[in-house]
């Protein structure tokens, strides 16, 4: 799908900003709720992957879900009038205010991760005389193959209850009157390309369901997390194949009758309608190689910087004889780079930049380091 910039309407704008194609968001979600739809299973937005009101609100009209990782994404949640009951909110660390909070809003699920934090929901649950829903994350030890930032499900890493202390927490979880075990939770990592890593988890999750039987305790969800990757090199390959990768779960993963499946998408759904848009300051020629310096910077989009991730960069104003270029922001630390070496058409002070598939973990991890603005939306519909 090509996602036609309307680069008129778009030049008259302050860069750097968020651009979203609309078209693009909606024809995503409704192929996940489509292929979804098709085995019953429920689909929660992984909402750390952009907050963004109005991206948050189109999903909601879906039907979706939300997965929150904060106090304040559950609240954002709500007030972007996802129901409670569609709520599930997972974290290492979660603040005595955050399950409070949860806790008042009668979420559907907390995921977690320790004993220690079971016992202080527990309590707390306790204190208002309610029950907690809760679901055990487990580390499956299932290596997502994928940048070893976002690889969550190894034994080592700080995330999840072991499978060695799961008796120790069936034998606490006997004692805690305030908290009812609902499910259980896997989430390997995320940009995953290769499906296989999702078939690995699968023989996992079956393994441990056999553990839990045998332990007389079926849990009434299993919830698999997110992960599933998009394609960066190729943004106009806009769409994942969630047909693929739904039926791979209905093929792999044995459910028990009554037992529901969860996921959790986050970047899939989000994305590739996802742009940041910027202008460049000045071209500038080094010893052996240009730099294009934009007015966008790490501030706006940290993922290169930060997990030397790969996003294409275009320039939709030039269509000049191609040559090589640095493109980098203005922020003063080297790793202020958005990509080198990118080959673009000759490029000159005021050409729009597109970084594209920057929907996801993009705005959202925005800062104003350097006092710089934070970056606002703008919306295909609306311009
Ligand atoms: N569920 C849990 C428990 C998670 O930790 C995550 C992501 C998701 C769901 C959603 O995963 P997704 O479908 O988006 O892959 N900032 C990094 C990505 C961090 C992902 C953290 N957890 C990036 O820019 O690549």
């Amino acid at each position: 799908m090509n996602n036609n910039f309307p680069v008129d309407r778009l030049s008259g704008i302050e860069t750097p900003f968020y651009y979203y194609n609309m078209d693009i968001l909606n024809q995503t979600l409704d192929l996940v709720r489509k292929e979804s739809a098709k085995y019953g299973y429920h689909v929660h937005y992984a909402v750390k992957a952009n907050a963004n009101e109005r991206i948050m609100k189109t999903i909601k009209d879906y039907g979706f879900g939300a997965d929150c990782v904060s106090g304040y994404e559950v609240q954002q949640a709500i007030d972007c009038g996802y129901p409670s009951s569609g709520i599930v909110y997972a974290g290492v660390g979660k603040a005595d205010w955050e399950i409070n909070l949860g806790l008042d809003n009668d979420i559907a699920c907390f995921n977690v991760e320790s004993i220690p934090e079971l016992e202080i929901i527990n309590e707390l649950a306790g204190k208002k005389g309610k029950i907690a829903n809760v679901a055990l994350r487990i580390n499956p030890n299932v290596n997502a193959n994928t940048h070893h930032y976002i690889t969550t499900g190894l034994e080592e890493n700080k995330f999840g209850i072991n499978h060695w202390d799961l008796e120790n927490v069936l034998e606490v979880l006997s004692g805690l009157k305030n908290v009812k075990l609902e499910g259980i939770h896997f989430h390997i990592g995320s940009q995953i390309t290769d499906l296989t890593s999702f078939h690995d988890l699968c023989i996992r999750v079956n393994e441990l369901q056999e553990w839990f039987i045998s332990h007389n305790v079926l849990p009434r969800i299993v919830n698999v997390g997110g992960g599933l990757g998009v394609d960066y090199q190729n943004p106009e390959n806009a769409i994942p194949d969630f047909e693929s990768y739904f039926k791979l779960f209905s093929e792999h993963l044995d459910l028990r009758p009554g037992q529901e499946l969860h996921f959790e998408l986050g970047r899939s759904l989000v994305c590739q309608c996802g742009s940041l848009m910027s202008k460049v300051l000045y071209v500038k020629k080094g010893v052996k190689v240009q730099f294009a310096i934009l007015d966008a910077g790490m501030s706006d989009l940290i993922r290169p910087a930060l997990y030397q991730a790969f996003h294409k960069i275009e320039n939709l104003s030039s269509k000049g004889n191609v040559e090589k270029y640095d493109v980098v922001g203005p922020i003063c630390e080297s790793s202020d780079c958005f990509g080198k070496a990118v080959v673009l058409p000759e490029t000159n002070r005021g050409d729009l930049i597109a970084v594209r598939s920057a929907g996801a973990y993009g705005e959202v991890m925005a800062s104003q380091y350097n006092l710089r603005k934070l970056p606002k939306p703008y919306y295909s519909d609306q311009l």
